[in-house]
């Protein structure tokens, strides 16, 4: 190893101290030239070369990627997922997360939801009482209500002193064409966004907001494939550029 540097800085002094300048700068433009034309190769993007998605969210492959982190922070908040809890359409992770939940309720627009506990648009819902929940469950919803911070202002007024919303909501992100058709898509959040609007309602000091993601799993979940593709080490790497799931913790003090 040393040797080999002895040598190649020797190469190095004999190449600037005998070789005439008019021959070394033609050398220098011909290697630059191949690095450039090599840099220019298009990448083999395999079976990624296509312009359609192979899935909507990757559900038969696997399940979507974005559902991986969001089990994930769930997990690692189900102690704030206890007492009186409200999940929006459906009750299934305050009943694989929940920890001590005494009571579920289910918050739904869609009247036909045979979950639903209360019928309410979570952007105002004056059915649902106040100081009444010690968690709120907001998963993958506030994209789709065009006043961004109703549904906070909901979940801080049904909140107890001391209880929880946690929420999730996409980043990086295809349009959901179900969703998208029945309430509009009106926004995909980044972290600093969704602090800032949720510090607007819970108040500063009582919001956390994480991300997940690296490129690799925005990638992959905006072609629709899932967790059959991506390997948990790889969905593990947090890269704060590539915001797959923006998911926020806030206390109501
Ligand atoms: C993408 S799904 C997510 C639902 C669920 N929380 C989950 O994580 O699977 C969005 C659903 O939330 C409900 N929803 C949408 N807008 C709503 C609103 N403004 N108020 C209450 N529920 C709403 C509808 O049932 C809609 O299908």
């Amino acid at each position: 190893m040393r040797s080999d540097r002895r040598v190649n800085s020797t190469a190095q002094r004999l190449w600037r101290t005998y070789v005439p300048d008019a021959v070394r700068g033609r050398v220098n433009a011909v290697r630059s030239a191949r690095r450039e034309s090599v840099w220019r190769k298009s990448r083999d993007l395999g079976d990624l070369r296509r312009t359609t998605p192979f899935s909507t969210w990757g559900a038969s492959r696997g399940g979507s990627i974005a559902r991986v982190y969001i089990a994930q922070f769930l997990e690692q908040h189900a102690d704030d997922i206890r007492g009186r809890a409200l999940e929006i359409a459906g009750d299934e992770y305050l009943r694989k997360y929940g920890t001590g939940v005494t009571q579920v309720d289910v918050l739904d627009v869609l009247a036909d939801n045979p979950k639903a506990t209360f019928v309410a648009d979570i952007a105002d819902a004056p059915n649902v009482p106040d100081d009444s929940f010690d968690c709120v469950l907001i998963t993958q919803v506030l994209s789709w209500v065009y006043d961004v911070r109703a549904p906070l202002r909901t979940a801080r007024r049904i909140l107890s002193e001391g209880g929880v919303l946690l929420a999730t909501t996409p980043g990086i992100a295809r349009i959901a064409p179900v969703e998208s058709e029945l309430f509009g898509e009106w926004w995909h959040f980044t972290s600093m966004s969704a602090k800032r609007v949720t510090e607007e309602v819970f108040g500063e000091g009582n919001v956390e907001v994480e991300s997940f993601g690296n490129v690799l799993a925005a990638a992959a979940s905006l072609y629709g494939l899932g967790a059959y593709d991506v390997s948990p080490e790889e969905l593990a790497v947090r890269d704060p550029a590539f915001e797959l799931v923006v998911a926020i913790r806030a206390v109501k003090a």
